[in-house]
């Protein structure tokens, strides 16, 4: 895994965007895995500026979002799915029918989670998977405990994140129960992964998924096992890395070896 440290919430922002900026400028077609939550909300915004000033094309982009709460419809002003298009995708220029969401009210999940699989093969497969972190180290909504085999389907909330998650519902009581998201084998398949973690929250879960074990307690650890994996972060989820120095020395000095392999 790459660890790329900045000094805050602003700069992981940017220092993400220009990583999915990139990738979209060398593909044009790309298949992007995204996040919802508050982290991802400082990348989008910088996306869009990106596209609105710089003319970074969404046009021929499929998405892929990672989960959706179970019962939601697409038009719950909770669902991700209103999450996604208020945040990012009337913001650029997105063909809504290549943005997909797992529809949260569907009678069948199971059916959906496998016809959700399919679309994902069908456009390609995924090129660049976005995600957050829980501080129960979930990483879509791959609660502790998640098979690293795990596929799409529905899932139950850990009790942390149904307490993390409560400050966007009316309260905690209102928080779904369930929901549907990509499995841990699902996101392993993406070509690139981009994690981002920002705030003192999210320091002792950092410091776990990336220096400790990799174990099914904490999903995002599943990274470890990944070939491409970044992980920006900022000063304060940074805090109780115990590699820090020799992360930071990384970032500063890898330009010396791609000038020397040409890159
Ligand atoms: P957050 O959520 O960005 O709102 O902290 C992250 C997550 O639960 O994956």
């Amino acid at each position: 895994m790459e660890i790329v440290i900045t000094p805050d919430y602003g700069s992981m922002s940017r220092t993400s965007a220009a990583i999915i900026a990139n990738e979209i400028r060398r593909k044009h077609d790309l298949v992007l895995g995204l996040a919802t939550g508050d982290t991802p909300v400082g990348t989008y915004r910088e996306l869009a500026r990106l596209h609105r000033e710089e003319g970074l094309d969404f046009s021929k982009i499929t998405t892929f979002n990672l989960d959706e709460y179970l019962g939601l419809a697409p038009v719950h002003k909770n669902s991700y799915n209103q999450f996604m298009w208020e945040n990012l995708f009337k913001h650029v220029n997105m063909s809504p029918h290549r943005a997909f969401v797992p529809q949260g009210n569907t009678a069948d999940p199971e059916v959906l989670s496998e016809w959700y699989e399919q679309q994902i093969r069908k456009a390609g497969g995924i090129d660049l998977q976005v995600l957050g972190i829980g501080r129960d180290g979930h990483i879509g909504f791959n609660e502790p405990g998640s098979s690293f085999a795990s596929r799409t389907r529905v899932k139950g909330l850990y009790e942390q994140t149904i307490k993390d998650n409560a400050r966007f519902f009316a309260s905690e009581a209102d928080v779904p129960r369930f929901a549907i998201t990509m499995g841990v084998g699902t996101i392993l398949e993406a070509r690139k992964i981009l994690l981002i973690a920002s705030g003192a929250g999210k320091a002792e879960v950092c410091h776990e998924f990336i220096e400790g074990p990799v174990t099914s307690q904490v999903t995002a650890s599943a990274l470890q096992l990944h070939s491409f994996a970044i992980v920006v972060l900022d000063e304060e989820a940074a805090a109780k890395l115990k590699r820090k120095e020799y992360y930071n020395w990384i970032r500063d000095n890898k330009h010396v070896v791609q000038k020397q392999i040409g890159r």
